[in-house]
């Protein structure tokens, strides 16, 4: 059979979703083609779990232009900044908004600071904040100074803040719950994420509260936010001073939009809960090597938070739970690596290759 070639004109999030967004013909839209990231059903997950009659999907994020979901804040904060007449933007980041902001503002001329916590962060992220052009400013500290810096930088400076305290981010993000919808046809019961500064988890809940009420869908999925068990101050219902976790990515002990998950669990009746490192980096193995799906560890507590939640018999039959898997898996190649996998060198000869095969 041939194939007739389409012409496939690709647009972003604002072109796709302007009329739940605040841009008018004023605002240049600075775009990467950012946003339709598939749904991806698991194969192997829900029987692993030992669910039955239940459909997992991977709203898989990894796949934007710098391979997170923050491409879909980014775009709509650095058209905003733009049309606003800024000439600055700064971040404070565990790595992936340094990555997109970087890349956006490369794209518009706009200078671009990211600053970031010392040691913690995945090279992945820190080459691309490199590469793309910003100045990279490492602080001695962690993510929560670094957005205190950011703060106070953005009161007496002319430089604009494209943390998601910028509420254009929030309204970007919101799309990929629209997205959700119209590819199920209808919001999922379950939606399971990953927390760290929060601002997705609100910006979803945000996203799915619009679609129902503009009737492009006729239900609400239940919320399910996943902080990691050293950096859950949601859980914890208090500030953690010196957050761990393995997940770089989301180790905030103080998220800015706090108010937002606990709003998003809340009318959803849902929950935020904690999970292990240890079950991390369990599901951060299992969706790569049982599912294709190569995502970064802070996506994998999504996954990890649906298994912990499986346990308890906690999802009902029929139900569809959407885990959405925030980053790339090649963000971070020192975690990748850092099993016991052993890189082998032989003679090139089959002989050689097969003693190893057969180990
Ligand atoms: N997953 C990944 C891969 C992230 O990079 C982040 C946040 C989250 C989940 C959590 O999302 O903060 O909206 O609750 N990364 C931010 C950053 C903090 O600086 O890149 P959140």
């Amino acid at each position: 059979m041939v194939l007739k070639r389409v012409p496939v004109r690709k647009i972003g999030v604002i072109e796709r979703y302007q009329e739940f967004l605040p841009v008018s013909e004023k605002t240049p839209i600075i775009s990467l083609n950012e946003g339709n990231t598939p749904l991806i059903l698991a194969e192997a997950l829900p029987a692993e779990l030992g669910l039955k009659n239940v459909r997992i999907y991977f709203k898989f994020e990894g796949l934007n232009p710098t391979g997170s979901f923050k491409d879909r804040g980014m775009t709509m904060a650095v058209s905003k900044a733009l049309e606003e007449g800024a000439k600055a933007i700064i971040c404070a980041s565990t790595g992936n908004t340094a990555a997109s902001a970087a890349a956006f503002a490369s794209r518009c001329g706009l200078k671009c600071v990211v600053l970031i916590p010392e040691g913690k962060i995945a090279k992945g992220k820190l080459l691309q904040a490199y590469r793309y052009g910003a100045k990279v400013v490492t602080i001695k500290g962690n993510f929560d100074q670094a957005l205190t810096v950011v703060k106070e930088a953005g009161a007496k400076y002319p430089i604009k803040i494209v943390n998601s305290i910028n509420p254009f981010r929030i309204e970007g993000q919101k799309t990929a719950a629209f997205e959700i919808c119209d590819d199920l046809g209808d919001a999922p019961e379950y939606h399971a994420i990953p927390v760290g500064n929060a601002g997705n988890i609100t910006a979803y809940w945000r996203g799915y509260k619009e679609y129902k009420k503009a009737n492009k869908s006729e239900t609400l999925p239940v919320m399910l936010g996943f902080q990691a068990a050293g950096s859950a101050p949601i859980v914890l219902n208090h500030v953690v001073e010196k957050p761990e976790t393995i997940a770089t990515a989301i180790r905030i002990g103080n998220p800015a939009s706090w108010k937002g998950a606990l709003e998003a669990r809340d009318e959803s009746g849902g929950l935020i809960d904690s999970v292990t490192d240890e079950e991390i980096t369990w599901a951060y193995k299992f969706i790569a090597e049982r599912e294709g799906v190569f995502a970064e560890p802070a996506s994998a507590a999504a996954v990890a938070g649906v298994k912990k939640l499986a346990k308890k018999n906690y999802f009902k039959e029929g139900a569809r739970i959407v885990c959405t898997l925030t980053g790339s898996g090649l963000k971070d190649p020192d975690f990748a690596l850092s099993f016991d996998d052993k890189i082998v060198l032989v003679e090139p000869t089959v002989d050689a290759v097969m003693k190893v095969v057969n180990g």
